[in-house]
Parts: C-alpha cells; structure tokens; sequence
C-alpha cells in the first residue's frame, strides 16, 4: 500500500511546470510532512468513531455506523480554495484558514445514531470544538441535511503532541443517499439544472428526510414490541 507521503508527492508532481503550483508549494517536503499529519488526525477521529461504534454494539445489538468514509484535499483544491478566499499563501496561512483539509464523514444507519454519536465524540476531553453546522436541524436550501463539525483533535508525534483541525461530516444513510446523487449531477461538467429540476432534487430531499423519520419511528416501535414481549415471558 502506498504511504500519504508517496501519494501526494504523485499529486504534485502531476502539476510540475505550474508556477503558481510551485510558488504555492514552497517547500514540496514541508507540504507533504504536513498532509501526512493532517492523515495521522483522520486515523484518530476514525478510531474514535469505530471504538464508539463497538461499544454501542455491544450494548445495544445493532451497528449505529454503516461506513466511514475519509480523504484529504488534493493540493490542487488547496490551492485553488487559497486563490479564491485570497489568503495567503503559506503552509501556516494553509493550517490556519482551511478547516477542510482533512474530511471524515460518518454514515450512520438512523438520524438519531447521527446526534448520540456526536455527542459521545464531543465529549471525549481531547476533542475540542471549533464550529458545528446542523444541516439537519436546519436543511440547506437545496434541501442538503448532515451534521458538521470543525474539530481540533492532537496527534502524538515523536517530537510531541501537535493539535490538527478536521471537518467531520455525519449523515443518514438516506442523507447520504441524497447527497451523493446531487454532489454526481451537480459538479459533473455536461449537466445542467434548470429551475424545476432544482425543485425536483429539493422535493426528493424532503422525501428522503421523510424516510429517515418513518425508519426511525419503526426502529422505536420494533425496540418496544421486543421489550413488551420480553416482559410477557418473564411474567
Ligand atoms: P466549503 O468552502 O465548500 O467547504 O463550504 P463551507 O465552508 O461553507 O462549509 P459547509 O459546511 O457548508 O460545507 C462543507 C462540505 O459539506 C462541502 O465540501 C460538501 O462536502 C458538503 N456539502 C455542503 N453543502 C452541500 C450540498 O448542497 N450538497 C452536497 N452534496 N454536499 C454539500
Ligand atoms: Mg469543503
């Protein structure tokens, strides 16, 4: 398996001979040190969500994750991100303006699994909070639902502890569901949306967070009718 570093290094070198790449870059070394720090953060916060994961298994007979999935910005959408929000451009100026370097995103079975894992990785002592964006509570107005953090999370390294900011996004599996669709029809350069075919991805929106509902409200029932028969047993 190829390491973080081997892999951005083949992302810049594709780039060779694009100046404002270069000058971007600066120190190629020092930017691919940084990238694989911004990995070693991603490694943490998914062990944390597949240790929650396994305890609330245990307990509760049921996986509340259905998939995890992580990446870290390829250099060319740095850059690109760095040019449009004029920041400066600088590894320092990089760590301290992006907060999306470094993406896990959570896929949980029930919306509910989405909030009661959240809170349990918030909780956690290293873990501090820099933003939360509750795109359930309050849906995009495209219809878009999950739930984003901006975490600050440290990795230990053998010169010390160094604190790594990650967006980690939690959503539905329908959320997901969604999501991925509209992300594939959007960004994809021969298609167009008119008007009506916005509305109709915001009405699919609306059907896939009524879905989330239903499944839930069956998930409650069912968890009922096995205690109700639980008891008849016993008694
Ligand atoms: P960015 O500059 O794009 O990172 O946006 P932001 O800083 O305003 O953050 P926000 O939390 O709104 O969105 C961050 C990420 O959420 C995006 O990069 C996408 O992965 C996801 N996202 C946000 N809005 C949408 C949407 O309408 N559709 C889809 N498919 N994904 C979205
Ligand atoms: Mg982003």
């Amino acid at each position: 398996m190829k390491s973080t570093a081997e892999i951005i290094e083949k992302q810049i070198s594709q780039w060779e001979g694009d100046d404002s790449m270069e000058d971007f870059i600066g120190n190629s070394q020092k930017f691919v040190k940084l990238m694989s720090y911004y990995k070693c953060a991603i490694m943490e916060v998914e062990t944390k969500f597949k240790v929650l994961s396994e305890e609330y298994s245990h307990y509760h007979d049921r996986n509340p994750i259905n998939n995890i999935q992580s990446r870290i910005k390829h250099p060319y959408s740095i850059m690109d991100k760095m040019e449009k929000k004029e920041y400066p451009k600088s590894l320092e100026s990089i760590e301290e303006n992006l907060d999306d370097i470094a993406g896990v995103r959570v896929i949980c079975s029930f919306p509910t699994d989405v909030y009661t894992l959240a809170e349990a990785f918030l909780k956690q002592d290293d873990i501090t909070l820099i933003r939360k964006k509750d795109y359930i509570a309050n849906p995009k107005s495209n219809g878009y639902r999950s739930l984003h953090l901006i975490v600050s999370i440290p990795i230990f390294l053998s010169e010390g502890k160094r604190q790594m900011k990650v967006e980690v996004q939690l959503r539905s599996i329908a959320m997901d569901f969604w999501a991925s669709l509209e992300h594939q029809m959007k960004y994809k350069k021969d298609h167009y949306f008119t008007k009506e075919m916005e509305e109709e991805l915001y009405q699919c929106a609306k059907i896939s967070a009524a879905l989330d509902e239903r499944m839930d409200r069956l998930r409650i029932s069912s968890m009922g009718e096995r205690s109700r028969r639980e008891k008849t047993i016993i008694e």
